[in-house]
């Protein structure tokens, strides 16, 4: 068919967004309403609070997306949205805004998986075919390595056995008394310290298995900064320094395991390209040496634009994927919170 526009919703977590997506993957508007700064002083996502911001902002980010897009809700041939995995009560608040909408300017409907979906704006950056792939999604909710066998079949190959790495990142900011959410705060603080001031784990690194453990390493740095338990000699001051230091071996440490596990993959699958996608990837170490990785590896490297790194409706361009398919969910569709694997 002749279908041109998309409205894309995405509410899965705690950022309330909203897109218009030619079919030609142009992203002519992506609005994003943060709730970080209701979550702050929690040190998390507190579910009832993220689905009743959602309820408040969802409509307002929609208008801004339209209205940036210039256009009106009448020009809408589609509606996309994020079904699966995330907080129940969030996902709940965007699809049922979704299928108001689809049923109500009478135009079809595509559920969007949001790990899939921060896997496509690597695509949707390339302007071209990238698959097949390896793909690593690096969230607050996920550290997940796909063997990426087309833009719609993605089938999970490793992924955390405790915390995920952004999640990581945000308790080990915590730890280091920086605020919320802590990612690029850590990173901020980690360019003023040294890297190899102290020698944390690489969990699983020499092993062949694909799967990542992070709650080692954050524990690593809570006993660093705040002693061991039941020790008599007490760590040195939580200074500035030390903070720096700190926040700089925690960072390599994850960089390492993460680029050493998409080495890994690659090999295992003898693929040559690999996508990174997720909130995480907006981190410049991470970034720099999975360039470092692909200049001495010769693989070709796609790492998501800052724009579609953390949660947006942009990436869910995926959805024009289905519909070329003829992937298309009906009105009676639920939300998956869990891990489709
Ligand atoms: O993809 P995202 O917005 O939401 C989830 O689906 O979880 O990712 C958010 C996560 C948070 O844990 C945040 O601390 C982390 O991404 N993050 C970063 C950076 N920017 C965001 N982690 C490390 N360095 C960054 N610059
Ligand atoms: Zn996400």
């Amino acid at each position: 068919s002749d279908a041109r526009l998309m409205l894309a919703l995405e509410s899965s977590c705690d950022e309330t967004a909203s897109a218009i997506i030619e079919r030609d993957l142009t992203v002519r508007s992506n609005v994003v309403a943060s709730q970080a700064e209701l979550h702050e002083k929690y040190g998390g996502v507190v579910p009832e609070i993220a689905s009743r911001a959602h309820v408040t902002n969802l409509l307002p980010v929609v208008q801004e997306a339209v209205t940036q897009a210039g256009i009106t809700l009448k020009d809408i041939d589609l509606i996309a949205v994020v079904t699966r995995p995330g907080l129940v009560g969030s996902l709940l608040v965007g699809l049922t805004a979704a299928k108001t909408f689809a049923a109500t300017l009478n135009v079809p409907l595509i559920a969007v998986d949001h790990v899939q979906a921060h896997l496509y704006a690597c695509r949707i950056a390339a302007k071209r075919d990238l698959f097949p792939a390896i793909g690593l999604v690096v969230s607050g909710g996920h550290t997940n390595l796909y063997l990426c066998k087309s833009a719609t079949e993605y089938e999970l190959i490793g992924s955390t056995i405790d915390d995920a790495a952004g999640e990581a990142f945000d308790k080990v900011a915590k730890i280091l008394k920086l605020p919320y959410p802590g990612g690029p705060h850590i990173e901020r603080v980690a360019a003023d310290g040294n890297p190899s001031a102290f020698k944390f784990v690489r969990t699983f690194i020499k092993e062949d298995r694909l799967d990542f453990s992070f709650s080692g390493l954050k524990t690593a740095v809570l006993y660093q900064a705040e002693g061991t338990p039941g020790a008599v000699k007490q760590p040195p001051p939580l200074d500035e320094q030390r903070i720096n230091d700190l926040a700089a071996s925690f960072q390599e440490a994850v960089v390492d395991v993460l680029v050493g596990k998409c080495k890994q993959a690659l090999e295992q699958y003898q693929l040559q390209t690999l996508l990174i996608g997720g909130g995480v990837a907006a981190n410049g170490r991470f970034r720099s040496a999975l360039e470092e990785a692909a200049q001495e590896n010769n693989f070709d490297l796609h790492i998501s634009p800052r724009e579609f790194c953390t949660d947006n409706a942009g990436m869910a361009a995926i959805a024009w994927e289905h519909y070329e398919r003829g992937e298309l969910a009906d009105l009676k569709i639920d939300v998956t919170p869990g891990l489709v694997r």
